[in-house]
């Protein structure tokens, strides 16, 4: 019999409100390197062979060859919503269930997804740097014009384009109405339930690029959605334009981006996600129509401290074999490999 090490392995230190979890339940091992580092493969190939459960972050890659290396392995927990980070097609075809966190980061990204929107068609950042660098002098009827978000001075108003219209989509589109905005959205999943919610107007992808003020995104990453907003796309999309991408950093082809922002194809942008994280692409720090956040989304107390709860109550539900509630691959549950890892 394998001697684990751990039940558990966290891969990086979670909320107090998830570690407190554990503490009662299991036995469990959190990585223990540098805070603003995470375990590198080749400790996560080691350290998946020492536990029955990994509890993932979004910055580890759990790919075949990690979940290939331990034939015990009961699953794994992800703290986020977002999976894109496991090879989940892999888990599934070896058994194993993989989790996310879904429902508790909605509305706490949503609002982080306005304050993006808002910072950077209002130059907020800009006007800070300018009130701490001591700069402000005198009030100016020039000082920092931005562009209006909803009803502006004539009563006229924006549009804003909503691409994906899941979750995060609909909380972004409950605000906006609070903006008196247009709203189109686009999500091919979801089309008969756009067309039936009030105040939204479906819309493919090349007529909401052409005529919103402001596009959001909020799809998942895969293979259909990488790179869906490129060049053609940017060239679509107004002048005076913003991009807002508190998704994933790969939907939008990063170095096209920055030469849109450079060549005034479009007005700005409002980055939480980057392609390449943490690195950005080349020339996109030195923009002045750029705001620039370090993948904090979902970054509220609360939140952080309900998603380390259910992720950890996920991981438990693995360890103790029982179905855990927020599977992404439940077809997984009634394959031959799940039971005979789980004998
Ligand atoms: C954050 O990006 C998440 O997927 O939870």
């Amino acid at each position: 019999m394998t001697d684990y090490n751990c039940d558990i392995f966290v891969t990086r230190t979670i909320s107090p409100q998830g570690m407190a979890l554990f503490e009662k339940e299991c036995s469990f091992r959190v990585w223990s390197g540098p805070e603003n580092e995470g375990p590198d493969q080749n400790t996560l190939l080691k350290e998946v062979q020492n536990c029955k459960v990994l509890l993932s972050l979004l910055t580890e890659t759990i790919n075949r060859k990690i979940l290939e290396a331990n034939n015990k392995l009961l699953g794994v927990a992800n703290l986020a919503v977002g999976f894109d980070n496991i090879d989940v097609e892999a888990a599934t075809s070896l058994g194993i269930p993989v989790t996310n966190t879904p429902g508790v980061l909605t509305e706490t990204t949503a609002d982080l997804t306005w304050a993006l929107l808002l910072a950077v068609a209002r130059r907020i950042p800009q006007a800070h740097n300018y009130m701490v660098s001591g700069k402000y002098k005198i009030w100016g009827p020039n000082l920092f014009p931005g562009d209006d978000i909803g009803l502006g001075p004539r009563e006229q108003t924006k549009t804003l384009g909503i691409v994906g219209f899941g979750r995060i989509g609909q909380a972004v589109y409950r605000r906006a109405k609070g903006f008196h905005m247009r709203i189109l959205a686009y999500d091919p999943w979801v089309k008969d339930m756009i067309q039936k919610t009030e105040g939204v107007h479906y819309c493919d992808l090349p007529q909401l690029l052409e005529q919103s003020d402001f596009v959001t995104l909020h799809c998942n990453l895969n293979q259909e959605t990488r790179h869906l907003i490129g060049r053609e796309e940017l060239k679509r999309m107004k002048k005076t334009s913003y991009l807002i991408n508190t998704s994933r950093g790969p939907i939008v082809d990063e170095k096209e981006l920055v030469w849109a922002l450079k060549n005034q194809i479009i007005a700005g942008a409002g980055l939480d996600v980057y392609e390449d994280e943490p690195k950005m692409s080349e020339g996109l720090a030195s923009l002045d129509n750029v705001v620039l956040l370090p993948h904090i989304a979902s970054a509220s107390k609360d939140t952080r401290g309900e998603m380390a709860i259910m992720a950890v109550r996920n991981a438990l539900a693995l360890l103790k074999k029982n179905q855990a509630p927020n599977t992404v691959n439940p077809e997984v549950y009634n394959t031959k490999a799940y039971h005979e890892r789980n004998l």
